[in-house]
């Protein structure tokens, strides 16, 4: 009878555990049944990401090792070191130093010069300085002269910043020239870093549109840059959260970022912010747009009547005559850039 008894245990016993794992089973199977479709729609939401790859990208797989700066903490020279950090929060936060209400000087219009060149001139295709310490000093078309790393940042100052030049011999100057010379320390001198300066941007078979670029402008860039393109000042009114992309306190019409070409390569690669050139935002057609939406509205002029001492060598988007094509102001502005860019191709070959 006992011995009855215990067999009945543990048939029951194991009868339980039987249940209980067909229970669990079941569980899960249920848990799956309900989780599907949402894993469904999660990979399908992955794919339409991944559809957005704009027209015109280049799917290939990219394996140049780009240029990245140095560290600063590798500076031994505490004195060099302390020049280089000053340097570094002069190109960060130019206006809280230089700008409108500058705590050093009153000389520039309240952008920083790593608006432009992102973190302070150290990313890829973000118009870094990789390569301005092993190529400077070097000959400029523009100013028809060789020119030193002081006179190029000093244009940036009087076009960009629409201000002043800096002393040459103060130590804000100095400051900033030693960084910039940090930065560009791992290129050989005479070298070009990959990655400096602008990723190029195929041109147009038409003229750059202000109307479609407004379309743009809107949707993409007015939230943050204001729809009067004014920016947004930040609280203590020191610099810009959000830079300024036309009115007074903009760039002038003689900076580099008034050519259409690279405003739109900059824009193209770097914008909205947070984009980086592996992952582009824009079409190529909205980048030239939006450029010439935006290069069309009121800003500072300048006058530079020595720029481009010799006029065959403006390059084709400079947008003011006299030209040594015949070619109007307005093409040369806008394009379409394609025949400019045969037509200058003719001429080089006839003068070889
Ligand atoms: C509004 C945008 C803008 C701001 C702000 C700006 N820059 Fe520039 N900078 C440019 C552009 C665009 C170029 C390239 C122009 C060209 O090649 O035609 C450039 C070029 C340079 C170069 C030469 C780079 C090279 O590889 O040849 C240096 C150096 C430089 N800037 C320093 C500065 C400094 C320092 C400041 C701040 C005082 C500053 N820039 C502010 C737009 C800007
Ligand atoms: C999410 C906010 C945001 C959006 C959206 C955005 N930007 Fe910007 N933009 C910035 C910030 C911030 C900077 C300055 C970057 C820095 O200092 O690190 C900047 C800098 C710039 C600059 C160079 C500095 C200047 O003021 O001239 C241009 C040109 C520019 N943006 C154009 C555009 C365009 C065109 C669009 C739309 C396609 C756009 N941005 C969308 C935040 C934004």
């Amino acid at each position: 009878m006992q011995n009855n008894e215990r067999d009945t245990d543990k048939e029951i016993r194991s009868l339980l555990s039987v249940i209980n794992i067909l229970l669990l089973v079941i569980g899960v199977l249920v848990v799956a049944v309900i989780a599907m479709p949402f894993i469904v729609y999660k990979s399908n939401q992955a794919e339409k990401a991944g559809q957005q790859i704009p027209a015109g990208s280049d799917l290939k797989k990219d394996t140049t090792t780009y240029w990245a700066a140095p560290d600063i903490n590798s500076i031994t020279d505490i004195k060099l070191k302390k020049q280089v950090e000053y340097g570094k929060e002069l190109v960060a936060h130019t206006s809280k130093y230089l700008g409108p209400n500058g705590s050093v000087l009153k000389m520039s219009n309240g952008m920083n010069c790593q608006n432009c060149h992102l973190q302070a001139g150290t990313v890829v295709y973000g118009n870094n300085y990789g390569s301005v310490a092993s190529l400077y000093p070097k000959f400029r078309a523009r100013s028809g002269a060789v020119e030193t790393i002081y006179k190029r940042v000093n244009d940036c100052f009087e076009r960009s910043l629409n201000g002043k030049e800096l002393d040459t011999t103060g130590n804000e100057m100095k400051a900033i020239k030693a960084y910039i010379d940090f930065v560009g320390s791992n290129v050989p001198k005479g070298k070009k870093a990959a990655g400096s300066g602008f990723k190029d941007l195929a041109y147009l078979d038409r003229a750059a549109d202000p109307g479609k670029g407004q379309l743009v402008f809107t949707a993409k860039c007015q939230s943050c840059h204001q729809p009067n393109g004014g920016g947004v000042l930040n609280i203590d009114k020191t610099e810009f959260t959000y830079p300024p992309l036309w009115g007074n306190s903009s760039f002038n019409d003689g900076a580099g970022l008034y050519r259409i070409s690279n405003f739109a390569k900059y824009v193209k690669y770097n914008m909205p912010q947070g984009t980086i050139h592996t992952s582009p935002q824009l079409s190529d057609e909205e980048a030239w747009d939006v450029a010439a939406f935006v290069l069309s509205q009121q800003r500072p002029h300048i006058d530079v009547p020595k720029d481009w001492p010799d006029r065959s060598m403006k390059p084709i988007d400079h947008p003011f005559g006299p030209y040594a094509d015949a070619f109007s102001e307005k093409q040369h502005k806008y394009g379409p850039f394609k025949p400019l860019l045969e037509e200058q191709k003719k001429k080089a070959a006839t003068t070889k």
